[in-house]
């Protein structure tokens, strides 16, 4: 059974959680290898709606096991919260959730650290979703994070917690984001480490045993490729590599051992917080994607920038992440709309560019060129093979999948789990 990667090609909510509850139904082991409660994973079965943050979507289906393995930052307060809302709702956490010895923990004073750091950017605030993922990976790299393995050991746990709260505390005594009240934080961790205590592991021995024993593995990728630390649109992108490479630090699984890699792709393109987007439309046909596409943070609330598809982008990010497989989605947004457009190249002070700058003044700086392809007027969101779509919108994909290098392997009609279907040969 393959081992695979799932990332996104854009700039993070291209739909992965909903990708990943269809393919979990013939997974054994799900894992998050990266990022933390920034992401916003949404899921809809029937009526119901789920928004996964920290727990991997594979959560939803019952023969599953879930891992959040050594790359991801976790907030224990945050994660405690999550469980106990998903077994409200009656589904069995506890019993098919692990937690990585290894994750760097993540505390309300690097939420607060956050807050302070956008606060003092001003205009050039980056857009975070203020959840400190940037202060515990900076304290990770920085060699004085907490980590998941103390929450076995309640007495450590508290003695290094106070000392990283007091460090952070004379930190913000000149800042406008007061002080954290360690008492009180320190009950509220006491009582999740309680919780969590139970789930923690060596995930590197869980994932690579599954692997030795033929087990399907499908590793869950948050945020997007144009957030990574590395390759994004630096200084405007998360902390945290996003690509699939990724997956192999982030679990402890070599790059051999895995067999494929999807990436998802929304049929146009959104962005939320600060930095550049070559496609962004700030006129109404940019309303209308938002409208249609009900383009607001999973997480935050915030309405998402929305523009045309950025082939450009995406077939350098398909190159970044190997991805040889794409799932497609939202494509019924655009069952409205009597034209599409695909930028499929840049205007860069009079050059014309096809590979994405470095330089984020440059992306910044861009012209898109665009092809524009006849609509479809047509109500896609009861399709359930390739061949229900009306001939414009395969057109369309047919050239999305040329101009990206991508073979098409997954479609995507609607928010529902039933609206999705997979693509033969
Ligand atoms: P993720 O972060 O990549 O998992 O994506 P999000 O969950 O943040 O955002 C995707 C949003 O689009 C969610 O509200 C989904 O329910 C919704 N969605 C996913 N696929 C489709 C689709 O094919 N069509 C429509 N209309 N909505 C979709
Ligand atoms: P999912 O997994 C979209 C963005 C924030 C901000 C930047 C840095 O749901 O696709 P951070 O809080 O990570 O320091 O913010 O990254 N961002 C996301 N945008 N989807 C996400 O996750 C995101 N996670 C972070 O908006 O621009
Ligand atoms: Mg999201």
């Amino acid at each position: 059974m393959p081992t695979t990667v799932l990332v996104g090609l854009q700039w993070g909510d291209e739909g992965k959680g909903k990708i990943i509850d269809f393919l979990t139904e013939r997974s054994d082991l799900v894992v998050r290898f990266q990022g933390g409660n920034n992401a916003g994973h949404t899921v809809e079965i029937g009526k119901e709606q789920f928004i996964l943050h920290l727990i991997p979507s594979g959560i939803l289906r019952q023969g599953t096991l879930n891992v959040i393995a050594n790359g991801v930052v976790v907030n224990p307060l945050a994660l405690c919260h999550e469980i106990d809302e998903l077994q409200r709702r009656g589904v069995d956490v506890l019993q098919r959730l692990r937690l990585s010895s290894r994750c760097h923990l993540l505390f309300t004073y690097h939420g607060m650290m956050d807050s302070f750091r956008e606060a003092q950017l001003g205009e050039g605030k980056i857009g975070t979703t203020k959840r400190g993922i940037g202060p515990a990976y900076a304290d990770k790299a920085s060699r004085v994070g907490i980590r998941a393995c103390v929450l076995r050991d309640v007495a450590r746990f508290e003695t290094l917690f106070r000392a990283r709260a007091e460090f952070y505390n004379h930190l913000f005594t000149n800042a406008e984001v007061g002080t954290l009240e360690v008492e009180n934080e320190w009950e509220k961790l006491r009582q999740a480490a309680s919780v969590l205590a139970p789930l923690v592991e060596d995930t590197a021995l869980l994932v690579n045993r599954a692997a030795a024993a033929g087990k399907s593995i499908l590793m869950e990728g948050a945020q997007g490729t144009w957030l990574d630390v590395d390759f994004g649109t630096y200084p405007f992108v998360t902390s945290s590599n996003t690509i699939a490479g990724a997956a192999c630090t982030g679990t402890g699984l070599a790059p051999h051992r895995i067999d494929r890699v999807t990436g998802v792709v929304k049929a146009y393109t959104t962005r939320v917080g600060s930095g550049p987007f070559p496609t962004e439309l700030s006129d109404a046909t940019g309303d209308a994607l938002r409208r249609r596409g009900s383009e607001y943070g999973a997480t935050t609330g915030r309405p998402r920038r929305c523009g045309w598809f950025d082939a450009v982008a995406t077939r350098y990010a398909a190159m970044l992440n190997g991805a040889d497989g794409a799932a497609l989605t939202k494509l019924d947004v655009l069952d409205g709309f009597e034209s599409v457009r695909i930028c499929t190249a840049y205007e860069l002070d009079g050059r014309v560019v096809t590979d994405m700058p470095t330089d984020g003044e440059e992306i910044a700086r861009v012209r898109p060129r665009y092809e524009e392809m006849p609509g479809w007027l047509a109500d896609t969101t009861s399709a359930t093979t390739y061949e229900d779509l009306p001939e414009a919108a395969r057109a369309y994909i047919r050239r999305l999948m040329e101009l990206t290098g991508m073979r098409l392997e997954i479609v995507s009609v609607g928010p529902r789990r039933d609206q999705t279907f997979s693509v033969g040969d």
